[in-house]
């Protein structure tokens, strides 16, 4: 069988490297894919006419490259071609595509629909309001006390969240979403929600639209920097206002509150997440994804096949753990499937293909019992002929030459987020290349992770420490 996988990053590669551990599957490609889509064995980056896929949203490109490559399965990663509907593009075309149709994207499309859906459910979820109104919104933060989190409605590639101490940065935010539409239309609407406090799991699970599965979780590092990295948050605020800060300066302005360390899409993740044990996972099925799924189709006539990403807060109350829902995606977890999927037991291909069937009743979703530890390389500070960059998750320096990958590959898995090949490798994007350690223990597999990134080089280079240990996130 030959499956193609639609992404262009890490999530892509990993999903690639899943298909090709299945007996049953030839050849796997990925479009756009990137320059590691070939570090595993039948996996190949698509090319179309002697060129890669221009982007993860050429849907006609897709499809081409499907036909022409007698394509049997496609499995689509992120949430942009889903909600542009890839899939239901390729049902017409009579290519077998496992993913949500663009009708089922809405959970994840609109934040403000899905906090209506899950409260009408009762799925539990923050205290919540939704605006179209500037005044009404900023009238509303005014009455909370204990953290604020202000999200625009819409998609905004995961920056749409602003997470406030103060009702001051609360308004600030409105302001960004609503007044100077940082995010275009993505803006024209809010929510407005209570700050949670608690345990964050990145929990998917994956249903055919009648059955529904644990598809395994993992903890996610979204913060930019260790805590006492007080070096690496001064050469990004150094680089951001282009102002000196001594290291003193910073570790004063932090401990202040007055720096932030700055959210990103994740810098490492760890598999399983170590405070989520079997009463936990079935209470999350039970209390928030049985109902998503049973409910989408009863109440609103939409069946959700593929890979459903509740983001989880698990929350003490009357001491108990309750999970409550801070946001629902259409597809896996970026970098969580990096470290999830290498522990799946189960084969991706029958997976896929009961999804698609309907047939997931019959079928194991199994992982097995090693820990994975999937650590971020991105491009940080670095002072290049445009001046100093602040580094990722603000603005970088691309093209720079990567030494070591084939060294530390022969040692971990390495899924590449953004990387080429015009003759050796270079940088791409912000997030360059995750490496995973796995093993019997969370310890071991910590180690490996991280012995292997020492052997990968390139400008700016910069990795997160803490990755694995429980440290505050
Ligand atoms: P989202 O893109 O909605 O997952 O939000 C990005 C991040 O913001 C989440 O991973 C959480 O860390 C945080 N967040 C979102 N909503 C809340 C909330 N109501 N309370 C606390 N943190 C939140
Ligand atoms: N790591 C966050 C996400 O995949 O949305």
């Amino acid at each position: 069988m030959k499956v193609l996988v639609v992404d262009a990053g890490g999530r892509g590669n990993a999903i690639a490297h899943a298909f090709s551990r299945s007996d049953k599957v030839k050849e796997v490609f990925v479009a756009p894919g990137n320059a590691g889509s070939n570090f595993f064995e039948k996996c190949k980056q698509a090319e179309l006419n002697g060129k890669f896929v221009s982007s993860i949203r050429a849907i006609d490109e897709i499809v081409e490259f499907a036909k022409k490559e007698d394509i049997d399965l496609v499995f689509v990663g992120p949430e942009e071609p889903l909600s542009l509907g890839i899939v239901d593009r390729l049902e017409e075309e009579g290519i077998l595509a496992a993913g949500p149709k663009k009708e089922a994207t809405i959970l994840e499309a609109s934040k403000c629909w899905a906090n209506d859906f899950m409260a009408k459910i009762d799925v539990p979820i923050p205290e919540y309001e939704n605006f179209d109104d500037v005044n009404e919104a900023k009238e509303y933060v005014k009455s909370f006390e204990n953290g604020i989190v202000v999200k625009a409605d819409g998609l905004a590639a995961g920056k749409g969240v602003y997470v406030c101490d103060t009702v001051d940065e609360a308004l600030n935010a409105i302001d960004e979403i609503m007044v100077k539409k940082k995010f275009g239309d993505a803006g024209n609407r809010i929510t407005i929600e209570e700050r949670l406090y608690g345990i964050e799991v990145a929990f998917t699970a994956i249903s055919d639209g009648k059955t529904v599965k644990p598809f395994g979780h993992a903890k996610d590092y979204k913060r930019a920097f260790d805590s006492d990295d007080v070096i690496g948050l001064r050469d990004f605020y150094i680089g951001i206002t282009k102002k000196f800060y001594s290291t003193k300066d910073i570790e004063r302005l932090f401990k202040e509150g007055r720096l932030l360390n700055p959210n990103t899409g994740g810098m490492g993740a760890v598999s399983p997440h170590p405070a989520v044990n079997k009463e936990i996972e079935e209470k999350i099925m039970e209390m928030v994804v049985e109902p998503i799924v049973k409910k989408f189709k009863e109440i609103e006539g939409k069946e959700f096949k593929g890979v459903l990403y509740p983001v989880i807060m698990l929350v003490e109350e009357n001491g108990e753990l309750i999970p409550k829902v801070l946001e629902i995606n259409v597809r896996d977890c970026d970098p969580g499937a990096e470290a999830k999927l290498p522990r799946l037991k189960t084969d991706m291909f029958e997976l896929s293909m009961a999804v698609i069937n309907g047939e997931l009743d019959d079928i194991n979703v199994e992982f097995d019992d090693d820990w994975c530890v999937a650590v971020c390389a991105v491009s940080g500070a670095l002072k290049g002929r445009e001046g100093l960059k602040p580094g990722y998750p603000s603005d970088h320096y691309t093209n720079q030459p990567i030494d070591g990958i084939e060294e530390a590959m022969k040692e971990a898995i390495i899924y590449a987020n953004g990387i080429s090949k015009p003759n050796g490798y270079q940088t791409t994007g912000g997030r360059v290349l995750t490496v995973v350690g796995k093993d019997s223990s969370l310890e071991g597999a910590r180690k490996r992770a991280y012995n292997v990134i020492e052997k990968i080089k390139f400008p700016g280079m910069r990795y997160r420490k803490t990755i694995g240990l429980d440290v505050p996130d």
